[in-house]
C-alpha cells in the first residue's frame, strides 16, 4: 500500500480515539506549542497534517486566520467540528499533502506542524514545502517525538512505534531533525525538549486494534523485563508497562532576503 493511503486508513481509524486522547489534547502541551508560535500567532498560520484540529483551534483564538490541512478526510471533519463547537469562524479546512502544498510561495505569515514529520517517508521534501509556503521573516514552529541518538535505541524504538501505527515511518533523533530543518533553509532560534510519561495500555489503545496490540504487548514487556529500554526508558512499574515520549520543539524563521 502506498504511504498516503496507510496513513488515510491508520488515521481514519484512529480518529475517535485520537481526537479524543489526554496525552494529545493535553492543555499544557498545546500551550507550549502556541506560546512557542508567539507573536507569530496573529497572522495567517498553516497548520500542516492538522489533525483533529487540536493545535489549529488553539492558534485560532487570536490569528487572523488559521488554514489546517490534512490528508485524511475523517482528521479534517474531527478539526471542522472542534472549531465549530469553539465557535470560531476563522479557520479554513484543506485536504491535501505535506509534500505537496497547495498553496503559493510566500503566502502565510506562520508554518506550524506538530507529531507529524515522522509519518514523512521524504521528511526534508515537506519541510522544503513549509518554507516555500512561508513569507520571508515568518516563523515556522515544529514538534515531534525524537528518537534515541543512539542507532540502535532510535531503531529498536521505531520498530515498536510501527508494530503499534503502521503509518509510522521514523521518529528522527534530535540532532537529525535539527540538521534537516536548517538543511530546509530554516534559521533555528531555539529548541526545546521534554519528556511525557507515557503507558502502553493508554497509548497502544489509540489505535484500538487489539489483534495488533496483544502481540506488541509480549514482546515490549519481555523487552522491559530484559532491561531492553529503547532510549525510551521502557520498564516495568505495578505490573503495567511504561516509557517516556521525548518531544523537541524547533523554533526557527524564515531569514529575510
Ligand atoms: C499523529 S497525527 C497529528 C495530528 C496533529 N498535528 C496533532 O498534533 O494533534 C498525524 C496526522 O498527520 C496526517 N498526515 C500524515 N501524513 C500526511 C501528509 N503527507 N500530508 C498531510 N497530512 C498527513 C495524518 O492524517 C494525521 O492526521
Amino acid at each position: 500500500m502506498d504511504q498516503l493511503e496507510r496513513v488515510k486508513a491508520e488515521f481514519t481509524r484512529q480518529a475517535d480515539q485520537f481526537a479524543a486522547a489526554r496525552a494529545v489534547t493535553d492543555a499544557q502541551l498545546t500551550k507550549r506549542f502556541v506560546e512557542a508560535v508567539g507573536a507569530a500567532a496573529q497572522g495567517v498560520i498553516l497548520d500542516v497534517a492538522c489533525g483533529p484540529g487540536i493545535v489549529s483551534a488553539a492558534l485560532a483564538v487570536r490569528a487572523r486566520e488559521v488554514i489546517a490541512l490534512d490528508i485524511t478526510p475523517e482528521m479534517l471533519r474531527k478539526a471542522r467540528q472542534r472549531c465549530a463547537d469553539a465557535g470560531l469562524d476563522n479557520v479554513t479546512f484543506r485536504e491535501g499533502s505535506a509534500t505537496d502544498l497547495p498553496f503559493a510561495e510566500g503566502s502565510v505569515d506562520g508554518v506550524v506542524t506538530r507529531l507529524s514529520l515522522h509519518h514523512f517517508p521524504e521528511p526534508r521534501r515537506a519541510l522544503d514545502e513549509m518554507f516555500r509556503v512561508l513569507r520571508s521573516g515568518g516563523t515556522f514552529v515544529f514538534a515531534d517525538i525524537v528518537s534515541s541518538e543512539q542507532p540502535e535505541e532510535s531503531a529498536l524504538h521505531n520498530a515498536i512505534e510501527v508494530l503499534r501505527d503502521p503509518s509510522h515511518v521514523r521518529m528522527l533523533p534530535a540532532a537529525e531533525l535539527a540538521s534537516l530543518v536548517a538543511a530546509a533553509g530554516f534559521t533555528i532560534e531555539t529548541e526545546t525538549t521534554w519528556d511525557q510519561s507515557r503507558e502502553f495500555e493508554e497509548w497502544s489503545g489509540i489505535v484500538d486494534d487489539p489483534e495488533r496490540i496483544g502481540p506488541l504487548r509480549t514482546v515490549v514487556r519481555a523487552l522491559a523485563g530484559a532491561c531492553q529500554h529503547a532510549g525510551i526508558g521502557l520498564s516495568l512499574a505495578d505490573g503495567g508497562i511504561v516509557f517516556c515520549h521525548r518531544w523537541h520543539l524547533i523554533v526557527a524563521r524564515k531569514s529575510r532576503t
